[in-house]
């Protein structure tokens, strides 16, 4: 099947939580899998059989492909028949999206192309992305005919697939999820899709690269508006004094309508980062988008005035902050509103200890290290000892903890695991 479509080996550029994922899966399917990092501590410890980061089914899965000699990996480009292109995508100070990986990762698969050779950008990007890639590799071969250029007699198929899987949930969601796949030609999209019909067992949805590119900020950027609209009910009740997730249980009573959940920001590396590329492409009509983002940008804000304005009212308060993590239940603390919170309170309490508890966490994130009144203790004795409790993240460690020890304690839950 595939190695009649295109040949079977295979380059993955960008080994991270996206591209280790799909290399090793497609290595379980028989493919000869060679994975390309610039980082030579992940080039290492896949070359061990060792996934570098913690995600459920991932290690068994990593050590069984290099066992088998179908995963390899290399700090230089293979030659392969096709590249799968997973380079981080993230964003300038201005908001605009910064493609300089995804440049330089198509500019050295450049160089390894022969006709007939496939290259799927999976990586997040704004609209056009996807011909850009075609351009960039045809500025370094001019030899080969491009789908940017000549359409259907191009020698390279080029085209783009985004990714949505769920950190948690990764090796389940990467088989099942549907997958869109948008060529910059029809034919570059029934390429592409060759690859990943070898173990998708979701739909398979053919199409353009650019509504493939814009259906993939379109899906965080839903998510990032409809958290943006629970956030800002949730400052519109404390203003009036109301309980957010008693009002939002009530109004979820209609039929039709699904509020989400407030909480003390929105975090992770794409719902925070997607939307700004709708933005940066359509400034003057994405106005929506564009609040939502300050909504939720503001969120840690707000929470860190609340409990800086609790704290005054204490001669020398304790203050138990509950969770780092960007959700629950995980160790990834990328763009965590909860780590934003933290610092913002230390900082404006230089003179007041605070205790910080995550189960995930082993040591406090970079960004808080030089608070000198920050203090990582387990979770138990940050909420005994504390004035205040501040709850960010509702780890299952954290519910267990609930109400009995709280009394006579200022309680401010950020995410409702206590109402
Ligand atoms: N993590 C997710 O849950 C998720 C979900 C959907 C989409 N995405 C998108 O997938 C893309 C990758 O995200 P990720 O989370 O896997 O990133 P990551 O940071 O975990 O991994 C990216 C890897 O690329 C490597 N790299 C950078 N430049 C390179 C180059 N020129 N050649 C070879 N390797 C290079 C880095 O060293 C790193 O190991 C991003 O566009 C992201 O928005 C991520």
């Amino acid at each position: 099947m595939l190695n009649e479509v295109f040949g079977g080996r295979l380059a993955v550029i960008g080994m991270g939580y996206i591209g280790l994922p799909t290399a090793t899966v497609l290595a379980t399917r028989g493919i000869q899998v060679v994975g390309v990092d610039v980082n030579p501590r992940i080039v290492d410890a896949i070359s061990r059989g060792e996934a570098p980061f913690i995600e459920p089914d991932l290690q068994v899965a990593v050590s069984g492909a290099v066992a088998m000699g179908r995963l390899s990996m290399s700090r230089e480009m293979p030659e392969a028949d096709a590249y799968i292109i997973a380079v981080p995508t993230p964003f300038n100070p201005d908001h605009t999206a910064d493609l300089s990986y995804v440049q330089a990762a198509a500019e050295q698969v450049a160089a390894k192309l022969q006709p007939g050779n496939i290259v799927v950008l999976e990586s997040t990007s704004p609209p056009g992305t996807t011909e850009k890639v075609s351009q960039w590799i045809g500025a370094v071969r001019p030899d080969l005919k491009m789908p940017h250029v000549v359409g259907s007699n191009a020698d390279i198929f080029v085209a783009h697939c985004p990714e949505r899987v769920l950190p948690g949930r990764i090796m389940i969601e990467m088989i099942t999820n549907n997958r869109v796949v948008g060529g910059l030609t029809t034919a570059c999209a029934i390429k592409a899709a060759s690859i990943y019909r070898v173990f998708s067992q979701g739909e398979i949805l053919l199409t353009d690269a650019a509504s493939a590119e814009m259906a993939k900020l379109v899906e965080n950027a839903y998510r990032d508006v409809n958290i943006a609209f629970a956030n800002e009910l949730s400052l519109i009740t404390e203003s009036l004094r109301l309980d957010v997730w008693e009002v939002i249980k009530l109004a979820n009573q209609h039929p039709r309508v699904n509020v989400l959940s407030p909480g003390p920001g929105v975090g992770g590396h794409c719902i925070p980062v997607d939307p700004w590329f709708i933005v940066a492409a359509a400034p003057d009509l994405a106005k929506l988008i564009r609040t939502a983002r300050e909504v939720n940008d503001h969120k840690p804000h707000h929470v860190a005035e609340q409990v800086i304005n609790k704290a005054r009212r204490f001669r020398s308060p304790a203050i138990a902050c509950l969770g780092l993590t960007f959700k629950a239940n995980v160790d990834d603390i990328r763009e965590s509103p909860a780590v934003e919170v933290v610092g913002l309170i230390a900082g404006a309490l230089p003179e007041v200890e605070i205790m910080v508890a995550d189960p995930y966490v082993p040591e406090l994130p970079k960004e808080l290290q030089s608070n000198a009144n920050l203090r990582l203790v387990n979770a138990g004795e940050a909420v005994d000892a504390a004035d205040i409790i501040v709850l960010l993240v509702e780890h299952d460690a954290f519910k267990a903890l609930r109400h009995t020890r709280h009394n006579g304690k200022v309680v401010y839950d950020t995410r409702g695991a206590w109402a």
